[in-house]
C-alpha cells in the first residue's frame, strides 16, 4: 500500500461551505452514490455536531456506502466528538476526524489558548476518539502557517495518542509548492512511518493542485479534495486534477497510484455542478466546457492529424463522450432508469416516478433531450423542500418604456391566489407580484440564468438568491423551457426554502 494515494474526499463537508453549494440530505445520498462508484476511499460526508442536517446526512450515507470509510469531522471538543461517532455508528468503515489549530495567528487570537494547552486538547481529543473507533484523523489546522517545530511536537503527541493519519492542511491557500514538501519531508522525519500524512489544500492563490502534487512527491499518502474544487473561499484542490496529473505523468508519479475509477470523473463533475447549481468555470482543467475544445485553426489542424499534438488526456478517459439526443418523447421508464444510472442518479421508486412524469412534460414541449438537460430535471426533483407556494400560472410583460407588468396565479394551501405587479422589467414585475401575494418582502441578491443544453428550445435554469424580510438570504433553483416561468419557480422555490427553514 505505500505506493497508492488515497483520496480523501470533502465534496460533502468543505465542498459544501462554498457559498451557495449547500445540500440536503438526498442531494447528499446522491453525490455519496457517485462518489463510491468513483472509486474515492475516503469520504467526509459532514461535520455531525455543526447542524441536524448534518447529522442526518452522515447518518444517512453510513447506511448507504459499503466500501468506503466515511468520516466526520469535529472540532478538539468531546461533543463534537461524541456527535461524530454516533453519526457514524452504521458505518462499515468509520474514521472520526478532530482537528485544532496550530499557527500562532490561530491560537492567539481565535482560541486564545497557549501552545500547550494546545497540545493537551488535541491528545485529550484524540484519545477520545480512539475509545470510540480506530481510525482517527488529526488536522493541524493552518499548519501552512505553523512552526515545524510546534507542529513536530503535536504531531508526535498525538500520533501517541492513537492518531493514525496526521492532516497538514494549508488552510489559507498561503504556501507554494517546494515549501509544503519543505513541511513533509521536515514532518516525515518524526512520523516515520507511525501515521500516514496527509494534505489538505486551499485555493486561494491558485495553488492547491500544485501543492498537492508536491506533498505527494514529498511522501504525502493521502490527498484530502474536492470534485470541482469547490470549497471554502477559492475552494480546495480539485480531485480530478490530482488523480489525472498522477495518471497523465506516470513517468514523474509511478508506482504511485490511486483506485479512482477515471471514467466516472466526468458523471461526477456533472452530478456535483448541476446538484449545486454551480457550473466550474469554462476553462477549468479536466471538466470545463472547453477542456477539450481545440479553438485556432492551426491546433484543429494538428488535432486532425494526430490527437496527441494538442491533447494530453483523451476525453473519453474521464467518461466524458459527446452528449447524444438519446431519449425522447417515446423513450418508456426503463430506457429512463438506464440512462440516469449511466448519469450517476440512483433515485428510489417514487422520485424516479416524479423524473420521469417531468421528463415526459419536456418531452412533449422540447424536441431534443440531452444528458444535461436530463440531469437538471433530476437534480430539481431531488431538491425537496416544502412547497408551500406553488406557480399555478404566470404572465410578463416587457415593455422598453419601462412599465413591464406580471400576472401571477398561486396555490397555496389549497386556495388560488393571483395578483399582478408592475416592474422595470419582467422580472422584476413576476418578483414583486409573488411578494403581494406572499406578503414576504424578498431582496433579490443575484440571479444567474444558463441554457442547460443546446438549441433556442433549451431548458433555462435560473438561480437566484434571495433575502427575505431583511433576515435570511437563501437560493432557489428554477427550471423550464420558458426562462420567465423559469425566473417565477426560482424565486417561488426560494420563498418556499426559506420558510421550511422558519419552522
Ligand atoms: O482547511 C482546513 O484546515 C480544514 C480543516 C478542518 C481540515 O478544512
Ligand atoms: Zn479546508
Amino acid at each position: 500500500m505505500k505506493n497508492k494515494i488515497i483520496i480523501f474526499d470533502t465534496t460533502l463537508r468543505d465542498g459544501e461551505q462554498s457559498p451557495g453549494a449547500s445540500m440536503n440530505t438526498e442531494e447528499k445520498i446522491q453525490i455519496a452514490r457517485q462518489l463510491d462508484r468513483l472509486g474515492v476511499d475516503v469520504m467526509e460526508a459532514g461535520f455531525a455536531a455543526a447542524s441536524p442536517g448534518d447529522f442526518d446526512a452522515i447518518t444517512q450515507i453510513s447506511k448507504e456506502v459499503n466500501n468506503i470509510t466515511v468520516c466526520s469531522l469535529s472540532r478538539a471538543v468531546e461533543r463534537d466528538i461524541k456527535a461524530a461517532a454516533d453519526a457514524l455508528i452504521q458505518a462499515k468503515n468509520r474514521r472520526i476526524h478532530t482537528f485544532i489549530a496550530t499557527s500562532p495567528i490561530h491560537m492567539e487570537y481565535k482560541l486564545k489558548m497557549t501552545p500547550d494547552e494546545v497540545i493537551k486538547r488535541a491528545v485529550n481529543a484524540v484519545s477520545y476518539a480512539k475509545s470510540l473507533v480506530d481510525d482517527v484523523e488529526f488536522s493541524c489546522e493552518d499548519a501552512g502557517r505553523s512552526e515545524i517545530s510546534f507542529l513536530k511536537e503535536i504531531v508526535d503527541a498525538t500520533i501517541k495518542a492513537g492518531a493514525t493519519t496526521i492532516n497538514l492542511p494549508d488552510t489559507v491557500g498561503y504556501r507554494l509548492p517546494n515549501e509544503m514538501a519543505y513541511m513533509i519531508s521536515e514532518l516525515s522525519k518524526i512520523i516515520n512511518g507511525r501515521a500516514i500524512i496527509s494534505v489538505h489544500n486551499h485555493n486561494d492563490l491558485g495553488l492547491a493542485t500544485a501543492n498537492t502534487l508536491s506533498c505527494i512527491q514529498a511522501g504525502a499518502r493521502q490527498v484530502e479534495c474536492t470534485v470541482n474544487g469547490i470549497g471554502e473561499r477559492a475552494g480546495n484542490a480539485a480531485l480530478e486534477e490530482i488523480v489525472m496529473a498522477i495518471r497523465t505523468r506516470k513517468d514523474v508519479f509511478a508506482p504511485l497510484y490511486t483506485d479512482i475509477v477515471h471514467k466516472e470523473i466526468y458523471s461526477t463533475s456533472r452530478l456535483v455542478a448541476s446538484i449545486i447549481g454551480m457550473e466550474p468555470q469554462a476553462n477549468k482543467a479536466i471538466v470545463g466546457k472547453n477542456a477539450f475544445t481545440h479553438e485556432s485553426g492551426i491546433h484543429q489542424d494538428g488535432m486532425l492529424k494526430n490527437s496527441q499534438t494538442y491533447e494530453i488526456i483523451k476525453p473519453s478517459d474521464i467518461g466524458l463522450e459527446i452528449d447524444g439526443m438519446i431519449l425522447g418523447k417515446h423513450s418508456g421508464r426503463h430506457a429512463f432508469k438506464d440512462k440516469l444510472l449511466s448519469l450517476g442518479f440512483n433515485l428510489d421508486d417514487k422520485n424516479l416516478n416524479s423524473a420521469f412524469e417531468k421528463f415526459k412534460i419536456l418531452a412533449d414541449r422540447k424536441k431534443e433531450i440531452f444528458d444535461e438537460d436530463i440531469r437538471a430535471i433530476v437534480a430539481n426533483e431531488i431538491i425537496k423542500i416544502v412547497k408551500a407556494y406553488e406557480l399555478e400560472i404566470v404572465a410578463a410583460n416587457s415593455c422598453s418604456n419601462g412599465h413591464s407588468s406580471a400576472s401571477i396565479t398561486i396555490k397555496h394551501k389549497d386556495k388560488k391566489i393571483s395578483d399582478s405587479a408592475l416592474g422595470n422589467g419582467a422580472i422584476d414585475a413576476i418578483f414583486k407580484t409573488i411578494d403581494r401575494i406572499s406578503k414576504i418582502n424578498g431582496l433579490l441578491k443575484d440571479y444567474d440564468v444558463k441554457a442547460v443544453s443546446q438549441g433556442t428550445d433549451a431548458l433555462a435554469k435560473v438561480i437566484v438568491k434571495v433575502e427575505f424580510n431583511n433576515d435570511k438570504t437563501v437560493i432557489g433553483h428554477g427550471l423550464d423551457v420558458d426562462t420567465i416561468e423559469a425566473s417565477a419557480k426560482a424565486y417561488i422555490n426560494a420563498l418556499n426554502s426559506y420558510l421550511s427553514v422558519q419552522f
